[in-house]
């Protein structure tokens, strides 16, 4: 007889908000995770922590803008690293407890250690206080991914860093070079930029926070991000590291040409792998991809019977946000419900100041796809609060069908935008048009009214723009 109804592999937000959803739906859950503590990437090493280092520095940038505002000595304000870096720690161990209190609340065993695929029906666990066997009737992987590794320029921990580094240096590096212009390297690299690191941003494409975007979003973000000290090199690939008097350098190529850019740390962020190493999938036959992630089929179930998988180890966005809609749907679909995830509404956001959002279709990828589109935009110069408080950099940019009127993406660069992008979200969720956001009331004075104005603006008709 099985011990478990679920047994679940990794803690990250999908592997323990599927735990906490297959219990509140009556089944008997384990969670298993090999770290010392719950949340994963997420919590442990990734959107948490930097989103309490970006906060941290924000409020170190404004505190020294503060003359503006009548504030004395703000120019005399100085900062601990050490400090920070203890603020980040309390922050994610306040959230590991918070999320430990509530899957064990609802009434799901954690059980410590390395968890694999056993016989059909069983999770294998070494811990550090032994062995053991889960016997279940069903298993759900979601053992997440990890920093890719450039095969030429080793992590060493010291001058070759990744966020997991990245998020935990000890003192400001005097030049940082980051590896690519995704959220992880625009993110960190905000953080050390805002500190007082020289930064350079090399890129191989020749825009920035990723193809998700439309070139002028991405260049608006681009412009701010500069203003604020950071060099981007785009369309640069990365060939490797050499010694330079300075101690080392990373060489790029551009179009055959060489680029040198010292360096006392190199944060290598371009992109994250698939976790499959430790698992026995090999041995237990689990079907993998060509680039190493769990094939599933539309109900995240494996090749394997009654095992099935979610977040950053199957295809798809690495969000912590899709792993945890995969996580519900999947509890509900082992539960014997209909659970679904509209990918089509999945957002995507990078936290610096101003922060890039997304949602649904970029332009490009709506005319790329043969939709006819009409475009709506809004600068936030024109928006009052943006105005009131310092936030004029930045857009608003709604995209819809041009036939239906239907939303189909919206794009945003300004502060606050991971916050405002839910209404977007919300309004595509529901098929909503520009004009159903158009005719929706929003608060004055807000930036997101910005949004309200960008819609009005598909059909020529803001209100305060010309
Ligand atoms: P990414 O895939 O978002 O961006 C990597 C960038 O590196 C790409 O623009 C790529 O063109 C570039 N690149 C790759 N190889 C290169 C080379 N040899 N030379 C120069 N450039 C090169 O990856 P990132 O930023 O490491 O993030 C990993 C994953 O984690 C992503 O899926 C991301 O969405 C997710 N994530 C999301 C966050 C958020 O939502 N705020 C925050 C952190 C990570």
């Amino acid at each position: 007889m099985s011990q478990f109804d679920l047994v679940v592999i990794g803690s990250g937000p999908g592997g323990y908000v599927a735990a906490i959803k297959a219990a509140q739906l009556g089944l008997k859950v384990a969670l298993v995770e090999k770290d010392p503590t719950l949340g994963g990437t997420c919590l442990n090493v990734g959107c948490i922590p930097s989103k309490a280092l970006l906060h941290s520095t924000e409020v170190w940038h404004l505190a020294r803008e503060g003359k503006k505002h009548g504030l004395q000595g703000a120019e005399k304000l100085t900062f601990d690293v050490a400090a920070m870096m203890a603020n980040k720690d309390k922050v994610v161990a306040q959230l590991n407890k918070g999320v430990e209190f509530l899957t064990t609340k609802r009434g799901v065993e954690i059980v410590r250690g390395l968890g694999r695929l056993g016989k059909p029906g069983q999770v294998l666990v070494r811990g550090a206080s032994g062995d053991r066997t889960l016997d279940t009737k069903n298993i759900l992987i979601a053992t997440g991914s990890s920093p890719i590794e450039l095969p030429f320029m080793k992590f060493d921990g010291e001058t070759v860093i990744s966020s997991d580094q990245g998020i935990a240096l000890p003192s400001v590096p005097e030049r940082m070079v980051v590896v690519g212009a995704g959220a992880i390297g625009l993110e960190l690299g905000s953080v050390w930029a805002r500190l007082g690191s020289q930064v350079t941003v090399v890129e191989m494409l020749t825009s920035i926070c990723g193809p998700a975007y439309d070139p002028d979003v991405a260049k608006a973000a681009q412009g701010a991000f500069e203003k604020q000290g950071i060099k981007f090199e785009l369309g640069a690939k990365v060939t490797g590291v050499k010694k330079s008097a300075a101690g080392v350098a990373l060489t790029a190529d551009r179009d055959g040409k060489v680029l040198e850019f010292p360096a006392n740390r190199i944060l290598v962020a371009v992109g994250r792998k698939a976790n499959t190493t430790g698992l026995g999938a090999v041995e237990a036959g689990l079907k993998l991809d060509e680039r190493g992630r769990i094939v599933i089929d539309g109900h995240f179930k494996t090749n394997l019977p009654g095992v099935y998988a979610i977040g950053d180890v199957v295809a798809g966005p690495m969000l912590a946000h899709k792993a945890e809609e995969e996580g519900v749907a999947c509890a509900e679909n082992i539960a014997g419900k209909h659970g679904h995830v509209n990918y089509a509404v999945i957002p995507g956001v990078v936290y610096t100041d101003p922060e890039v959002a997304c949602v649904g279709m970029s332009e490009t990828e709506a005319k790329a796809k043969g939709l006819e589109v009409k475009v709506g935009k809004f600068q936030l110069q024109g928006n009052g609060r943006a105005i009131a408080s310092d936030a004029t950099t930045g857009l608003i940019k709604v995209i819809a069908d041009a036939k239906t009127d239907k939303v189909l993406g919206v794009q945003m660069v300004g502060r606050g935008t991971s916050e405002m992008i839910a209404a977007a979200c919300a309004h595509m969720e529901y098929g909503g048009s520009a004009e159903d956001v158009a005719r929706t009331c929003f608060a004055h004075p807000t930036i997101s009214e910005s949004f309200k104005e960008a819609a009005m603006a598909v059909s020529k008709s803001s209100i305060h723009s010309l």
